[in-house]
């Protein structure tokens, strides 16, 4: 006899990882019903573990039950869409397989958190809920804070046991698509498209597939030069789109549950249309037609805008790129053609207006794209719950039409740059997954309450000691105010070190050829973007054109995103900016240090081993977090020569 294979976990299972309960219904005895698909069957197999693992002594009961028990009804055809309803004194889950299996998932998510009957009757916001993965195929992560690539290895996509635990994780917060690879392919990665690595692609789709979750790959728009030996890209050469679809055709045919491309072309030194005198739309079209035969779709990145403006030109504005590209091309992509939005104008700064461009797209499928790879918002070393901030830009009204025009009601997909990798807990800092599971649940219902997912992230991973609970919940939700206070002043963005985006340098981008200007003086700061200015504030609908272009009407968390003001100009609590800045950091480190004394109350009532590693994140925010404060405020001091009005020692 074959000894039984040991499957040792040696990382997190994280909100899976389901805890012994107290006291469980009396129908998580028995499960009923007999799914036949793969999904079907999975979701099954995960409830039986799940409720093992609370405590359940559960059985399978074939088609019928004799007592109480989780029915689950597989009714093919029906989309994403489930029903969970009581039935007597059980459960019945109603819906396809991967339907089921969300049901499963939030069956087991309520009775961890204690809820007997967890009625639910739901269908996803956007059929693309998916996590954008900028894996490099040597292993490495660009802008990766978690350790290095589960999906790739030593040059070629890897398959391992943990491939099937991350697309559970996505599974069971309802996303259901990923790609794998970085949107700057390199060299490496440009063979994906070869067949070269068809059957370690192929095992990843499968799995993916068996959770619901479809496989993207980025691609290079050159690769018809960089693989096909064409000297041209052109997206109007038949040649070219003859390669593209024979390239299709093959990989699509060996690749199971491949769903499409992601693009990023014409941006940052990637290839792209442009190169040939081409429109965006023309790029993205000749994929789409490619893909098309296959189902496939296209994920074209707006992305676009000049990155090497020189700091003489005072026009050329970088907020303004994506609308000045895209918005005119509205109506002319292909159906199958989605724009990935990034949810600011310039590039996930921890304030940022939301993308205008995100309001001007009657005609075209759009996607927004989150980043919660904490890139510019503390890297995994700082807590930065986003939550908040996503739900704010998928409910803000654009203002275009009378009704149904908040974000979330115009656009059709929405992505997130991936902030998981290798390391035991997946995510670098253990409170980062919390915007893993966000994401997936607001992907599903943009109207979920961040801080209720908080809530209940914090209970499936830590437990139901309501100290716990209350603790990191409010730690979370507190996250993003506290960064922002410490780091950059009022929606002014950057001020990081060039390159890597840690800490602070308040110079370091204006003496940069990226371009992205503050151009403080020893009188005043900011980038005016009104129509006096760079005109940006004219891509917005009129009423909100007219509120960002006054400095009196500006939301003031975004005053230095729209304007350029003297240090004493007044805010509406009656100080000056310059003392609103000073006092921001001053406040923001206290309240870094704040939470990480209520984070050290927990000590007893945690695994020693996360709070520990928590608390030494916590230790490199606050030494972070006090470079900044110092830095910002001295920075300023030095350029105004204005002292803080309370007296306190603001220059290092
Ligand atoms: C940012 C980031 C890059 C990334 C780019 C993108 O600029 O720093 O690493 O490639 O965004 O979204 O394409």
């Amino acid at each position: 006899m074959q000894p039984k294979e040991v499957i040792f976990v040696d990382y997190s299972l994280l909100w899976l990882d389901w805890k012994p309960k107290r006291a469980l219904p009396a129908y998580t005895k028995r499960i009923a019903g007999m799914p036949a698909t793969r999904q079907g069957k999975a979701a099954q197999r995960e409830l039986m573990a799940g409720l093992k693992a609370m405590g359940a002594e559960t059985m399978l009961c074939g088609k019928v039950a004799d007592g109480p028990s989780i029915k689950l009804t597989e009714s093919l055809g029906s989309g994403e869409k489930i029903t969970l309803k009581r039935s007597g004194d059980g459960m019945e889950l109603i819906g396809s397989g991967i339907a089921l299996l969300y049901g499963v998932f939030h069956l087991l998510r309520h009775l961890a958190l204690g809820e007997d009957y967890p009625e639910w009757d739901s269908s996803p916001a956007y059929a693309i809920r998916m996590l954008d993965h900028w894996d490099n195929a040597d292993g490495s992560i660009e802008r990766g804070y978690s350790g290095r690539s589960f999906f790739f290895r030593d040059g070629k996509p890897f398959f391992s046991e943990r491939t099937r635990d991350y697309v559970r994780l996505l599974a069971s917060c309802g996303l259901n698509a990923c790609c794998i690879n970085n949107v700057n392919v390199h060299a490496n990665a440009l063979k994906l498209l070869t067949g070269s690595y068809q059957r370690e692609l192929k095992r990843i789709a499968v799995c993916l597939g068996e959770y619901g979750v479809s496989l993207w790959l980025s691609v290079s728009f050159s690769s018809p030069i960089e693989l096909g030996g064409l000297e041209t890209a052109d997206p109007l050469d038949p040649r070219v789109r003859q390669w593209w679809k024979d390239t299709c055709g093959k990989l699509f045919a060996s690749i199971p549950n491949l769903a499409g491309f992601l693009v990023k072309a014409d941006s940052e030194g990637r290839p792209g249309p442009h190169s040939y005198g081409r429109t965006q739309a023309e790029g993205a079209n000749m994929l789409a037609e490619a893909v098309s035969p296959f189902g496939g779709k296209i994920l074209w990145r707006c992305f676009v805008y000049n990155c090497t403006q020189d700091w003489r030109d005072t026009k050329t504005d970088r907020a303004s790129a994506q609308c000045d590209h895209f918005a005119p091309l509205d109506g002319q992509f292909r159906g199958n053609v989605y724009l990935q939005i990034k949810n600011g104008p310039v590039d996930f700064q921890i304030r940022e207006p939301v993308s205008p461009l995100l309001g001007h797209l009657e005609h075209t499928a759009s996607m927004v794209e989150f980043q919660i790879a904490q890139e510019y918002t503390g890297q995994q070393k700082h807590v930065c719950y986003l939550l908040p901030m996503f739900r704010e830009v998928l409910d803000f009204h654009m203002e275009h039409k009378p009704e149904h025009d908040t974000v979330k009601e115009n656009i059709s997909a929405v992505c997130a740059v991936s902030n998981t990798g290798d390391d035991y807990n997946w995510t670098g800092h253990d409170l980062a997954a919390a915007n893993l599971f966000g994401f997936g649940l607001l992907a599903w219902d943009p109207s979920a309450d961040p801080e209720e997912i908080a809530r209940e992230w914090s209970i499936l991973t830590f437990g139901d000691d309501p100290v716990v609970t209350r603790t990191v919940t409010d730690i979370l939700m507190n996250s993003r105010r506290v960064y922002e206070k410490y780091t950059v002043p009022l929606g002014i963005g950057w001020m990081c070190v060039p390159g890597n985006h840690y800490g602070p340098s308040p110079d370091g981008y204006e003496y940069d050829r990226w371009g992205t200007y503050h151009r403080a003086t020893h009188k005043e700061i900011g980038v005016e973007r009104g129509p006096d200015g760079t005109g940006y504030t004219e891509q917005y609908s009129p009423r909100l054109a007219a509120m960002y272009a006054s400095a009196e009407n500006c939301p003031e968390e975004l005053l230095l995103f729209f304007h350029r003001l003297p240090y004493d100009y007044r805010m509406k609590d009656g100080r000056t900016l310059l003392q609103r800045i000073y006092d921001d950091h001053f406040e923001g480190y206290e309240e870094a240090q704040a939470m990480s004394d209520a984070w050290n109350e927990l000590r007893d009532k945690l695994d020693p081993e996360v709070y520990a590693r928590v608390q030494d994140r916590f230790r490199e925010q606050l030494r972070c977090a006090k470079e900044w404060r110092d830095v910002i405020n001295t920075w300023l001091y030095r350029l105004s020569l204005i002292p803080d009005e309370k007296g306190r020692k603001i220059y290092m």
